[in-house]
């Protein structure tokens, strides 16, 4: 599935899930990636990118859980997943792992946690 990456790197209406503490979140997420991928170098700018999305996932599994909602298991599992690959890179980060990043969360609000909207 394609979805447009947005340029320059940062949320838009588009992304919305309607529950405000998410949608902040995701704009965090945005202006984590973009940070890392203005600075590849800045092995603190990926410390932070870890930081914010592993507090999001947290958060957002946290509502998906109580909300006894049925995709709990596979969509934790690709938060998982992303977070793991992300835990494992160091600085600096190349133009291909900058690229899956933002490839991956636009396709990930888009495709998987839109699938959440109004069932939370
Ligand atoms: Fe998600
Ligand atoms: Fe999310």
């Amino acid at each position: 599935m394609g979805f447009t990456i947005p340029e320059p790197y940062a949320w838009d209406e588009s992304f919305r899930v309607d529950y405000d503490s998410l949608d902040h979140e995701h704009q965090n997420l945005f202006k984590a990636i973009f940070d890392c991928a203005a600075a590849p170098g800045d092995g603190g700018k990926l410390a932070a990118l870890v930081d914010v999305t592993s507090g999001h996932f947290s958060n957002e599994e946290g509502m998906m859980s109580s909300a006894g909602y049925g995709d709990y298991a596979a969509h934790k599992k690709m938060h998982d997943e992303f977070l793991g690959k992300i835990k494992g890179l160091s600085a600096p980060i190349n133009d291909d792992t900058v690229k899956f990043a933002k490839n991956w969360l636009v396709t990930h609000i888009k495709a998987t946690d839109h699938k959440y909207k109004g069932k939370l």
